[in-house]
């Protein structure tokens, strides 16, 4: 028996199964927020220009690089960056193609489990008669583990569901929840909108018109425009939320057939993204929240952090419309952020399978379950030490810092190595459109420098972050004994999953490294 080999059942599940993969909590719970605490108006014009100059030329380089890393049966990207220039090099760049994925998907995979929980708890009632408050302290205790059989039943349930629907195979399983998950989303987002325009000052408790909020976010603002800030933010949004420089999508572009189309998909699902993110991402949470709460008070709340305006916030704000509207709300509102979630982190499945049935035989049901297990083993300290810092170090690390590093290389390995006449026919065989060929100037020159400079505009960050400055700079002011144990603790559990994220990108350049051996014995190379 010959081993089947895998691809897309149809263009349409492969548009939709890619857009899925960008399109994910980033799109509802991060974009919001990043835009509220960038100034509104200030973060869209760099947010644009970022989408521009480095989402688009990301796409199209990455598309063409899986489809041609594809032609030689590879699905991760150590070996697709090894079919392009044999230094060795480039197969360690790509670990960053597997350990970004599998990282994200510790955490991520958590953050999914709490939508799913909250669809239960909408239609259970939890919220009703709650103040906002307690719909707050709700959260706070799930995610402090005072009811931990609850919070990791539901994990646990997520991370079945995912592994399972990953053994099903590409077209079994990817693209089938995506061909349902994708459409499900839009209805339930166009729905929510139009509750949220429908908000009004005066009405079942609402203070301002959903127009505040609006306004609050598309007037544009130019006194911070300037600042590297706000252009780090938008880059580091646009990176995150069309899921570039993560690996996942040269892994699902490398099951594209050899001569198939991918300018216009790479387009579809790039800007199907973008209209989710910046029309639907932006018209549910801001109008709705600054309509009940006031701009003062979200850009509070949005300062430690936006999960919370989702989960602490909404469930509030539904009840104020009346049992029926609080159930269907509560449940478009949770149950899109799950198909926004799963069809992401399935994305995230992929390119680890690839790698172990690639490199060293697996059965899929047996990579799809090693997997599960992984994000099993990663995700637990996400879960347990949630208070500790460690979930936002894995999303700092593997969610923010490695996907600038990877992006850069990778560009550079395209346009500069691969070369970019050899790029520009990848990109345009099969094309359905006409790229415009501003843009083999753009990746050639523009995409890399802006990245150069977003990468070294960083570094000041990402020192503070090594050197724990903002932790350290707590503990200065804090009197509170107990506080002080926290934050002391903090230090500990943060340093702890640098090092555990460490270990687990050597493992995989471990594991790289025996493939490569192993290729070279049997002659594959
Ligand atoms: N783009 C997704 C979002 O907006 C996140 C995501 C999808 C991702 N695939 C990924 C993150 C792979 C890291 C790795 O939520």
């Amino acid at each position: 028996m010959t081993a089947k080999v895998e691809s897309w059942g149809s263009r349409v599940g492969l548009i939709l199964a890619m857009a899925g993969n960008a399109v994910g909590l980033g799109n509802f719970l991060r974009f919001p927020v990043q835009a509220v605490q960038n100034g509104g108006g200030a973060f869209i014009v760099p947010y644009l220009v970022c989408f521009l100059l480095m989402g688009i030329p990301l796409l199209f380089v990455e598309w063409s690089m899986g489809r041609f890393g594809g032609k030689y049966g590879h699905h991760s990207t150590p070996f697709i960056l090894d079919s392009m220039d044999k230094r060795k090099f480039w197969k360690y760049i790509g670990v960053f193609g597997i350990f970004t994925n599998l990282a994200v998907a510790a955490y991520y995979c958590y953050l999914e489990s709490w939508t799913l929980s909250w669809v239960w708890h909408s239609i259970s009632r939890t919220f009703a008669g709650q103040s906002q408050d307690e719909v707050a302290g709700f959260f706070n205790s799930y995610v402090g583990l005072e009811m931990p059989f609850e919070t990791i039943f539901f994990w646990l349930v997520c991370l079945l569901l995912n592994t399972w629907i990953l053994s099903k195979g590409l077209s079994g399983g990817v693209e089938k929840v995506a061909k349902i998950g994708m459409p499900l989303l839009i209805v339930f987002g166009v729905f929510l909108a139009i509750m949220a325009f429908n908000v009004e000052a005066g009405v079942a408790g609402a203070i301002n018109d959903a127009s505040v909020g609006l306004n609050f976010l598309w007037t544009p603002d130019f006194s911070t425009i300037w600042s590297p800030k706000v252009w780090l933010a938008a880059a580091g949004q646009i990176f995150f939320t069309l899921s570039v420089g993560m690996g996942s999508i040269q892994c699902y572009a490398s099951y594209v057939k050899k001569n198939d189309d991918i300018a216009l998909n790479a387009m579809s699902a790039g800007w199907m993204n973008e209209f989710v993110e910046v029309v639907l991402g932006a018209a549910i949470i801001i109008p709705i929240s600054v309509g009940y709460l006031g701009v003062d008070k979200v850009l509070e709340m949005t300062q430690t952090g936006g999960l919370g305006l989702g989960f602490k916030t909404l469930p509030f704000l539904f009840e104020q419309w009346g049992t029926v509207l609080a159930i269907l709300c509560g449940v478009c509102w949770f149950g899109l952020l799950f198909f926004a979630g799963v069809t992401s982190s399935l994305a995230m499945g992929t390119p680890v399978m690839g790698f172990l049935k690639d490199e060293f035989g697996w059965k899929h049901k047996n990579a799809a379950w090693a997997f599960g297990g992984l994000v099993f083993i990663l995700g637990l300290p996400t879960v347990l030490f949630f208070n500790y810092g460690v979930f936002d170090e894995y999303d700092y690390w593997a969610g923010t810092f490695s996907l600038v590093v990877f992006a850069f290389f990778e560009i550079i390995l395209f346009a500069w190595i691969f070369g970019m006449d050899k790029g520009w026919k990848e990109i345009t065989t099969g094309a359905d459109i006409k790229v415009p060929s501003v843009y083999k100037f753009i990746i050639k020159y523009v995409t890399p420098l802006f990245l150069g400079v977003v990468f070294f505009s960083s570094l000041p960050g990402v020192w503070d972050k090594i050197t724990n400055k903002d932790i350290y700079q707590k503990i200065a002011i804090t009197t509170d004994p107990k506080e002080l144990e926290l934050l002391n603790e903090t230090i500990l559990f943060v340093n702890a999953s640098r090092l555990l994220l460490l270990l687990v990108f050597l493992g995989i350049s471990y594991l790289v490294f025996v493939a490569y051996k192993k290729r070279k014995k049997e002659g594959r190379i």
